[in-house]
């Protein structure tokens, strides 16, 4: 525990430090920042110093990353609570065998990922049609992992759209499908049902409100269903012929599943060579992850400046912040990767953890986040660590001055964060405005900010497949490092069970099939007033 302690005492006698002070030493930027491929990682407008760093990655060490790392990308059984390999890397580097329990599973990898470009250009090219033609829409049905990674990857590569329209239903909401369904055309849309298990109430139920609203149109509507699951049988149970499922073992966790089968919708929509360009700039990430250094690496990097701010400065939140408006679903994407992972109460042996698990991840692009919460960040007397990113270039050349402006909104905020403004400085402004005496002292103490706000940036050249794909691992393997330093299993989810189980038990309480004895009284009475609102 020494090197922790020594990292909780770095951070209180740090604590009043003005990150600004930090750009007094010479190559303060260079120093704490990093680059790998078309990244740069510029974390000095934290409260990072040297000392810190050098205790950080001595934790690292600690911790024994490297070799946990390893053991994960060569199969080795690391969820523990669920028994099973974690591989998801496994799925964008399709060139390097790896072997579960003795056996190389990549043959079948190699296999599917075939069957899915076959399936995938048959669509966009109109070989594989619905009963009315060509397919011009493909509907996915899935939530979580099956959802977050595909939606948030369709809309990221927008620019490389070239297949039919994709939608994607999630919510068990019924408005939800409803309104994506309502402007579809049943004889040309394909439904993809993507759920690892196969069983999620709100996916199975969705599929089933598909499938009925195909019927309505279309002889044989399972003809325009694939899946993409684990569980062969229960595909065919549902009336999936086997020849549109895309199966994938259980060592791909459902929050790291898109660079396989739950991507194919992605596939669809963009092609399978800008798809094979996404995993490839993810493999390049992996690469970079297991050979470089770890005060060299990304992944590494990132997840320590996490950890700084979150166990050692006890800030409990962690804004993501792109500044990219086709990365606005990358928010959500990371509340599952990050949440799901690593909000968790016991390390790997059952025992309490001593210090908190992972932060609360939240955000919004920016510059609309601006104008909406930022307010807080600047002013509010919690500290909240922002992780800004942006391209350098937009794909609309006819639009470069409006990138001008985005990428100066973001830089100036984490500018603004760090310097704020000095009680000084805003009294000499409110002077200039005409104010003196007792106001000019009550509006200028409205107008401070007190800075030293840590932020960090992530700079590549533009929102390419490759480039994205290289982001998401980033992060990926950023959740995986924070896990491993705190001691926690990342690739298990109990924590969503209990009220899976309590809301399958309410269902029939809400429809009058059972009493709801039992149940606690604030339950009973917004069961009651429920049925009463209802008539
Ligand atoms: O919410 C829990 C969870 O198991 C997620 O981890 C997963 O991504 C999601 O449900 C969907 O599961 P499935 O793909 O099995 O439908």
């Amino acid at each position: 525990m020494t090197i922790w302690q020594d990292l909780l005492d770095k951070a209180q006698s740090v604590q009043n430090r003005q990150i600004a002070e930090l750009f007094e030493k010479e190559n303060r930027a260079a120093g704490f920042s990093r680059e790998s491929g078309p990244f740069l990682f510029d974390f000095s407008k934290t409260n990072i110093d040297a000392e810190t760093l050098d205790l950080l990655v001595k934790l690292v060490e600690e911790k024994e990353v490297a070799a946990r790392a390893e053991a994960m990308f060569s199969g080795a059984k690391i969820n523990e609570t669920e028994g099973r390999a974690v591989l998801h890397t496994a799925l964008r580097n399709l060139d390097t065998d790896v072997f579960v329990d003795g056996e190389n599973v990549m043959p079948e990898v190699r296999a599917t990922y075939a069957r899915m470009v076959d399936f995938a250009r048959d669509v966009r090219e109109g070989k594989f049609t619905g009963q009315g033609g060509a397919i011009t829409d493909v509907v996915n049905i899935g939530i979580g992992g099956s959802d977050l990674g595909p939606a948030m990857a369709t809309l990221a590569l927008a620019p490389y759209h070239d297949g039919p329209r994709c939608h994607f239903v999630s919510n068990v909401d019924g408005a939800h499908i409803h309104d994506t369904l309502a402007d579809l055309d049943p004889e040309t849309t394909l439904v993809i049902v993507a759920s690892k298990t196969f069983t999620t109430i709100e996916t199975m139920t969705n599929a089933e409100t598909a499938k009925r609203w195909m019927a309505a149109k279309v002889a044989d509507p399972a003809q325009q269903f694939a899946a993409l699951s684990t569980s062969a049988e229960k595909t065919a149970a549902f009336g999936i012929d086997a020849s549109r499922v895309f199966g994938f073992a259980d060592w791909v966790g459902g929050r790291y599943s898109m660079w396989g089968p739950i991507g194919l919708s992605l596939m669809i929509a963009i092609g399978p060579e800008d798809f094979a360009d996404f995993l490839k700039g993810a493999a390049v990430m992996d690469a970079h992850f297991r050979a470089a250094p770890y005060a060299e690496n990304l992944p590494v990097l990132l997840a320590l400046v996490g950890i700084w701010h979150n166990q050692f400065c006890d800030y409990a939140t962690r804004a993501v912040l792109p500044y990219d408006q086709r990365l606005a679903r990358l928010p959500a994407y990371l509340q599952q990767l990050e949440m799901e992972s690593n909000g968790k109460r016991v390390s790997m042996d059952g025992k309490d953890l001593p210090y908190d698990s992972g932060p609360v991840v939240w955000g919004e692009p920016g510059t609309n986040g601006q104008h909406a919460f930022y307010q807080l960040i600047h002013q509010g007397t919690r500290v909240i660590p922002c992780e800004f990113m942006v391209a350098a270039e937009g794909h609309e050349p006819d639009l470069a001055h409006q990138h001008l402006l985005l990428v100066a909104n973001c830089l100036a905020q984490s500018e603004a964060l760090m310097r704020g403004r000095s009680l000084d400085e805003a009294t000499a402004i409110m002077r200039k405005k005409g104010l003196d005496g007792a106001e000019l002292d009550r509006q200028a103490r409205h107008r401070v900010f007190p800075g030293s706000r840590p932020s960090t940036t992530l700079l590549y050249p533009k929102l390419t497949p490759e480039v994205f794909g290289g982001i998401v691992a980033l992060y990926e393997h950023r959740v995986f490092v924070e896990g491993v330093i705190l001691g926690i299993n990342s690739f298990d989810q109990w924590g969503v069970e209990l009220g899976k189980e309590l809301a399958l038990a309410l269902a029939p309480v809400l429809s009058g099939e059972d009493s709801g004895e039992g149940k606690d009284g604030s339950t009973r009475q917004l069961v009651a007033r429920i049925h009463a609102l209802r008539g």
